[in-house]
């Protein structure tokens, strides 16, 4: 534990070297859940592209015309080095945020827009929504992932808010208690408890997850009626969606009507 991530750039930063094709074979297989149908002439946009794994993935499954933006400098380096590394064409990738009135006016509308874990860390997740939303073309995708809403939230925002005023010696305390809870719950289930820092879905060891989590600010929760309605009113229908417990991400594939 060398170096402690300031925001979600830096710990993409620390991430990259883990990624490899199987991880991204296994992100194009999630996603073709979800995208069952011919994309090759289909542009897509990735809001918070973050390490820009989603990105690969999707030009792993057929798309040609890619856009990447993140608000977060690092994220954009850590993407634009995933592009030349792994990919064979080369996408739009720039540094910008989502709540950027101006950005939305001037940019083209997509085919599919997609935003995996990040309107809710922006400060303002309800316009978030909204102004990803306005780069969809009519009969278009909106495809994201929203924290679900449940009792915890304010003990989750402390702690993360601790996380974020403490000094280093906190900061390494909250790491390690949560690598415990790991443990502790690997016990109860019979599994090797050092064998806690697993490959999970996305890519992400366990380890990377717990720093994601605790670097997380701002951070906003929504049911999902509250977001089925939200966007029902934008001219979206529900078309498919995994709901998760709090503190996980649900998601949500809708079409623009
Ligand atoms: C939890 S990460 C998710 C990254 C990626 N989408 C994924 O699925 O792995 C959240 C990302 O949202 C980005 N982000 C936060 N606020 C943003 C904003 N206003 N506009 C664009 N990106 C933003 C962060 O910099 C970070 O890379």
């Amino acid at each position: 534990m060398k170096i402690l991530p300031k925001s979600f750039g830096s710990n993409w930063k620390s991430y990259i070297n883990l990624i490899d094709q199987n991880k991204i074979e296994i992100m194009a297989e999630d996603l073709k859940k979800w995208i069952d149908f011919d994309v090759s002439n289909m542009s897509l946009i990735d809001i918070g592209c973050g390490s820009g794994l989603s990105s690969l993935a999707f030009e792993r499954i057929g798309f040609r015309d890619i856009t990447s933006f993140d608000v977060d400098e690092e994220s954009v380096e850590v993407t634009k080095e995933m592009n030349s590394k792994f990919s064979k064409i080369k996408w739009n990738i720039f540094q910008a945020s989502i709540l950027d009135d101006q950005l939305i006016k001037n940019s083209k509308k997509m085919d599919i827009v997609y935003s995996w874990g990040v309107l809710h860390h922006t400060g303002n997740m309800w316009k978030a929504i909204e102004n990803a939303s306005l780069l969809v073309k009519k009969n278009g995708y909106f495809f994201i992932a929203i924290y679900t809403k449940g009792p915890n939230y304010q003990n989750h925002l402390n702690d993360k808010i601790r996380f974020k005023n403490g000094g280093l010696l906190r900061k390494k305390f909250m790491i390690y208690l949560n690598i415990l809870v790991h443990m502790k719950s690997r016990l109860l289930l019979k599994k090797n408890p050092f064998k806690w820092n697993r490959t999970k879905r996305r890519g992400m060891n366990v380890y990377h997850d717990i720093l994601d989590w605790l670097v997380g600010l701002p951070y906003e929760v929504a049911s999902p009626d509250e977001i089925e309605n939200f966007c029902k009113k934008l001219s979206f229908k529900l078309i498919k969606s995994d709901i998760t417990g709090e503190a996980g991400c649900s998601q949500y594939f809708f079409k623009k009507e």
